[in-house]
């Protein structure tokens, strides 16, 4: 695993869209995204540079970690709506072309296989940007996922449905279920990248980069990566002990800005 410690969040941000710019300049053309407020500066960066011309999503499919089940169509915070609004529509990206798992199915179970058949058809997806939740969850494989677990229904601990209420007016606006990619699903991704920042993080942060492979740790499954880059400010990064392993970048600001 590679780890990338950065001066703050901005920066963190700056590094992983990099990531995702050179692999696109360089023919990548499925991206896997994430929502949670981590990767947000990622997607402002990245639209700010299509603008500026120096990027075209043109041939890339998208496709989201998970979704919340139980939502009206439409409604702001579901994912498919929330990576609309943050990136997809600012973009040059059709929306054919940006896949998310269908809820509306009276079948879940089977629509969360077919979500996974389609990520292996247009796949492997060349970078997965990914957040991590204070209990160390990636998409919303929860503590004690299946390791291998492929794309289905799941429901949400009590955990991240608080950490999430802050999207919703209460606690019990928040949805029980969603449809997540499972843990073996987001492994085939041919690039896994994760960022994070903040105190509140850092735990999550050290049982996963330091702590054994533990389904307890679902983000953990990235030591078994062949090609892993966990991005982090100092704050996010504050309970790793190994800090001689790690990249530190002590500018605040990119020292050539390439894109
Ligand atoms: C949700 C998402 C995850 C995300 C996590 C952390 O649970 N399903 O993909 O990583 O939130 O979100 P944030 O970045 O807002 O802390």
């Amino acid at each position: 695993m590679e780890i990338v410690i950065a001066p703050d969040a901005e920066r963190c941000s700056i590094i992983v869209a990099d990531i995702i710019t050179d692999a696109i300049v360089s023919g990548a053309a499925t991206l896997g995204l994430a929502t949670g407020s981590s990767p947000s500066g990622v997607y402002t960066e990245l639209i700010s540079r299509y603008r500026k011309k120096r990027l075209s999503f043109a041939h890339v499919h998208a496709f989201l970690l998970d979704e919340y089940v139980g939502l009206p169509t439409g409604h702001p915070e579901s994912y498919a709506q929330v990576i609309k609004t943050q990136f997809a529509e600012h973009v040059d990206l059709e929306p054919c072309r940006v896949h998310s798992p269908y809820v509306k199915d009276t079948d879940l179970f089977e629509a969360a296989r077919r979500y996974d058949t389609r990520i292996a058809k247009l796949g492997p997806i060349d970078v997965q940007i990914l957040g991590i939740g204070v209990n160390g969850h990636i998409g919303f494989n929860e503590p004690l996922s299946a390791l291998h677990s492929r794309t289905r229904l799941k429901t949400l601990s009590e955990q991240t449905r608080r950490d999430n209420a802050r999207f919703f007016d209460s606690i019990d606006d928040v949805p029980q279920h969603v449809i997540t990619q499972g843990l073996g699903t987001i492994s085939e991704a041919a690039h896994l990248v994760l960022i994070a920042s903040g105190t509140q993080k850092a735990k999550a942060i050290a049982a996963a980069v330091e702590g054994p492979l533990s389904a307890s740790c679902p983000a953990s499954i990235l030591q078994l990566h062949p090609h892993a880059t966990v991005v982090l400010d100092e704050a996010a990064a504050s309970q790793l002990e190994n800090a001689e392993f790690y990249r530190y970048i002590h500018d605040h600001k990119p020292s050539a800005q390439r894109y």
